[in-house]
């Protein structure tokens, strides 16, 4: 018997139900079974159902703790953002690495993975105007999504032996980032066998650039790690190559519910034409996987896919020959190989 788990998928838009029959594929060739939940949030059904959709959704995740969500178009609401604050999706992990063979301008390697607070910073507040010209706006950080933040990075770093950098602007925004590095450097003192450095977030991206090497994990407030996201994709090559956990916590710091996704959208010049990459899709996918306490079979799925990238076997976005279904077929083959899987 094949150990077995339940998990949304949060079907989408555009090239959404390719990527979504390419998981499919991908997951039938693995020893494991995932029983998937559809739950339909295309633009026509969010439309046609409104927040019912939403209830569903919230309520699916909440019973399975994890989901895969598919991209959405962004037309009355944002899905992303209405998940995030019903779920209260406090935190987003997204590693970004070189990945060899992915033409990119950076000759250096590259392997971040960036722990975001997903709440707050300047983002929570559109900003008011103040006569004909000005404008303020706030900037909000608070404690619990911070310590949240911390310590699934300082956790993170347990667990794999790498250290956490925390960087910010704390010598100007003294009150809001001086905050943010008091708990980060609280819960740095519950983990000392993790290495703890700060960095001032300005003087951070100049770093990663010259020396990449010297950074592993980093945690940044939420408009900081919007800016370090792209930045670092963009320097490994491809903003549509990375991948996210959205995250959210119970009272002990152990991960309630997570939801992963692709960072690109729904694409819809290439809409169902067979060209979509689902390479972001498999490694959101591998790091559900992971999260279910399947390391291996995760390990694998990662590693197979971006074996293949390194070896040509690309889709044309990457220069390749290679369909969704085609690619999608060789992960597969070439992960069922590694784990001794059949696909039954
Ligand atoms: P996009 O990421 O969909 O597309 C930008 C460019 O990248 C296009 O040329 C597209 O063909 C290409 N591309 C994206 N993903 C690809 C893939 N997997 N394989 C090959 N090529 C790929 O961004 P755009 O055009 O700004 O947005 C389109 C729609 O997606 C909008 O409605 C937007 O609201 C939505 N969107 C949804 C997101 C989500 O659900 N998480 C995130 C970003 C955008």
């Amino acid at each position: 018997m094949r150990p077995s788990y339940t998990v949304t998928e949060l079907l989408g838009d555009g090239i959404g139900p390719e990527l979504s029959k390419a998981v499919h594929t991908l997951a039938d060739a693995l020893p494991i079974h995932l029983d998937f939940r559809p739950i339909d949030l295309s633009l026509e059904n969010r439309r046609a159902r409104g927040k019912a959709v939403y209830d569903e959704a919230v309520a699916s995740i909440v019973q399975t703790i994890v989901a895969l969500k598919h991209p959405t178009i962004t037309a009355e609401e944002s899905p992303n953002a209405v998940l995030r604050r019903r779920l209260d999706l406090s935190v987003i992990h997204r590693p970004v690495s070189t990945i060899p063979g992915v033409p990119t301008n950076f000759r250096r390697e590259l392997d971040l993975d960036i722990v975001r607070i997903a709440t707050g910073g300047t983002y929570d507040d559109p900003g008011r105007a103040i006569g004909e010209d000005g404008a303020v706006s706030l900037r909000i950080v608070e404690r619990r999504p911070v310590r949240e933040a911390a310590r699934y990075a300082f956790s993170l770093g347990r667990r794999t032996g790498k250290r956490v950098t925390s960087a910010s602007k704390y010598t100007i925004q003294k009150a809001t980032d001086g905050l943010f590095e008091a708990v980060a450097k609280e819960v740095a003192s519950q983990y000392p066998e993790v290495p703890h450095s700060v960095e001032l977030f300005d003087a951070l991206l100049g770093k990663v650039i010259m020396s990449p090497e010297k950074f592993q994990i980093v945690l940044v407030l939420n408009e900081y790690g919007d800016f370090l996201s792209d930045m670092a994709c963009g320097l490994a090559g491809s903003l549509g190559i990375g991948a996210s956990a959205n995250l959210a916590f119970d009272a002990s710091a152990v991960v309630r519910v997570a939801m992963y996704d692709a960072a690109h959208g729904t694409a819809p010049d290439i809409a169902g034409k067979g060209l979509a990459n689902p390479t972001a899709i498999f490694l959101a996918f591998a790091m559900l996987v992971g999260q279910l306490g399947e390391t291996e079979v995760a390990q694998a799925i990662k590693s197979s896919t971006l074996t293949l990238l390194g070896d040509g076997i690309r889709t044309r976005d990457l220069g390749g020959t290679e369909s969704t279904e085609s690619f999608a077929a060789a992960v597969a083959a070439e992960v069922a190989k590694r784990l001794g899987s059949s696909g039954v």
